[in-house]
């Protein structure tokens, strides 16, 4: 599948196309370490998201202490500042994950959730090769508004809560991939082929959400779809003061 074909149906699911004030500004030399560090901030969250989800709904306890302590060295550099940030020998999950009996859909949300936690390790992992090599510190960055935004609109009741956080993650999965295409062709060339490469496997992490979302839901999801789709391009259009990953739009005062 070629690049063009990869982006047919995220840009057909995201009601709004980034808008060119976060491009301008996110090319300008200056933010590129605030990119940088947002984005490997934004990977480690992607996989946390999906442990949470693992651990809420889908595995045992045992399975549950596993997730935790393969997320824990990334966890611990970023958030506590311990270890060399050096994950190249680094051990994978270190069992077969074993889903709680009450949950239908537990397989299914292991194999897919599971996969997507290593992609997104990984990702980290070269995101924080590129800041390394470009004497870019790791730094604590506020996030923005955005996944909190979306979140915000999340139902609290079962089965409801579970889709709709599904849904949040299809449009943030889906809008992250939008934006690489978006900036790859600005970029110089280690991050324009890096960003293309990503591309790849963020388009099936919205597919792989929105599938289980509508596997999950007991009514059809369509409107829950168009729910969250007009709020997140309103987050993604409304003027935002910080330069983010997702941040929203820039009054252009240069
Ligand atoms: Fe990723
Ligand atoms: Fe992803």
């Amino acid at each position: 599948m070629n690049i063009t074909e990869l982006l047919y149906p995220i840009n057909s699911f995201l009601q709004c196309q980034t808008p060119q004030s976060w491009i301008d500004e996110a090319i300008k030399p200056e933010n590129l370490p605030i990119l940088l560090l947002d984005h490997c901030n934004c990977e480690l969250k992607a996989a946390q998201t999906a442990m949470l989800l693992l651990r809420r709904y889908a595995v045992d306890q045992q399975s549950s202490d596993a997730l935790l302590a393969w997320l824990k060295p990334y966890e611990d550099f970023v958030y506590r500042k311990i270890g060399n940030g050096d994950f190249s020998d680094y051990v994978h999950l270190s069992k077969k994950l074993i889903s709680k009996s009450d949950f239908e859909h537990g397989d299914e949300l292991i194999s897919k959730m599971v996969l997507l936690i290593k992609e997104e390790l990984h990702h980290f992992q070269q995101v924080w090769e590129i800041m390394q090599s470009r004497g870019i510190a790791y730094d604590n960055l506020t996030a923005s508004r955005y996944a909190r935004g979306m979140m915000k609109c999340v139902r609290t009741h079962e089965p409801a809560k579970l889709s709709d956080t599904l849904i949040c993650g299809a449009y943030i999965e889906a809008r992250s991939c939008e934006r690489f295409a978006k900036l790859a062709p600005y970029l110089d060339d280690e991050l324009e082929k890096f960003y293309v490469s990503l591309l790849r496997s963020e388009a099936r992490h919205f597919q792989d959400y929105l599938t289980l979302a509508t596997k999950i839901s007991l009514t059809s999801i369509d409107q829950r779809i168009s729910f969250f789709g007009d709020k997140e391009a309103e987050l993604i259009q409304i003027p935002d003061q910080e330069f983010r990953f997702h941040s929203g739009s820039f009054a252009n005062c240069s």
